[in-house]
């Protein structure tokens, strides 16, 4: 890691989970079903009627409502699994994970594994496609530092990284779709574009593009994508940038949906524009969405 702030960052970090106790996403104790079922069939309504109630009760008790073991694996972001979670002991998870960690200054851990490793997924893969990666809203970049850190080929690829945000860090307005001081300092949205150039500086070919989406998109004389993250947070905004780069996608180039299934508007208007763009959204239990171009 080369820049001082990223060191300090680092070194905090490390500080910071030297001192730490416990599992923080491995929930304990126990759960039970708020459900049951009066269903019968012929065998219990051959019962006389008195032993029936018991009966329900017993089954319900049994597969139903009986107190179980939380078998939760791995627990945050909106999200809870008994999945066994392999990846995030893999060398190159932990490393992109940290990284991810480093870029967004804060020391506190945010619980996004499950979010990098769906983007490192899709970025592996479309490191095989021919285009460039392009990011629709990069706050302080936390992903695509992630991402970046995954690709240990990306110096040497030909491929350049577009990163398009307003590099503002005040909230969204609802309406307008701008950054508005009045909608307060959001904390993973980028400080300045100073901030964020600086964060990837260690990577070759990373291009910002300051200013509002999708009236930018021109400046970054896209030919070919092979993959697209798109994190506006706003739908209009989202549809916009969807609607203009979706030709540029390439056979089996991929778009990572960031907030996809977590916001009913961007989810409603999402699922109309596949409709109408004839593409296939997997929704994954963090809320994202991943859209392979066939
Ligand atoms: C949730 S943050 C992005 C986080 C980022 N993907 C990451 O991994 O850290 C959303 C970003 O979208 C930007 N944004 C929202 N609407 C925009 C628009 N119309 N044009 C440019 N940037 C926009 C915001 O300024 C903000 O930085």
């Amino acid at each position: 890691m080369e820049n001082n702030a990223n060191q300090t960052a680092a070194n905090q970090i490390v500080e910071h989970d030297r001192l730490t106790y416990g599992d923080q996403f491995r929930p304990k104790g126990w759960y039970w079903h708020s459900f049951g079922s009066r269903f019968a069939g012929p065998r219990i309504l051959k019962l006389p009627a008195i032993v029936r109630a018991p009966i329900f009760l017993l089954r319900n008790l049994r597969f139903y409502r009986l107190p179980r073991r939380i078998p939760f694996t791995f627990d945050a972001d909106g999200m809870a699994t008994s999945a066994i979670p392999s990846f995030l002991n893999r060398s190159e998870f932990v490393s992109a994970y940290f990284r991810m960690r480093v870029a967004s200054r804060a020391v506190v851990d945010p619980g996004l594994q499950w979010r990098v490793h769906q983007a490192m997924w899709c970025a592996a893969n479309c490191m095989k496609i021919d285009g460039d990666f392009v990011e629709c809203g990069t706050g302080k970049g936390l992903m695509m530092s992630a991402v970046l850190d995954s690709l240990p080929n990306w110096n040497t690829s030909v491929k350049r990284l577009l990163l398009f945000d307003t590099f503002s860090p005040f909230g969204i307005d609802p309406s307008s779709g701008r950054n508005l001081e009045e909608h307060g300092i959001r904390g993973t949205y980028a400080s300045n574009i100073e901030e964020v150039a600086q964060n990837f500086s260690e990577w070759q070919r990373v291009e910002l593009i300051q200013g509002f989406l999708p009236e930018t998109l021109a400046q970054g004389k896209i030919e070919k994508i092979a993959f697209l993250h798109v994190d506006l947070n706003h739908a209009p905004a989202e549809i916009a940038v969807v609607r203009a780069l979706w030709p540029s996608i390439q056979r089996g180039g991929i778009m990572l949906l960031d907030d996809y299934a977590q916001v009913q508007q961007q989810n409603d208007a999402m699922n109309q524009l596949a409709q109408d763009l004839s593409f296939e959204i997997l929704t994954t239990a963090s809320g994202q969405g991943i859209v392979v171009k066939s």
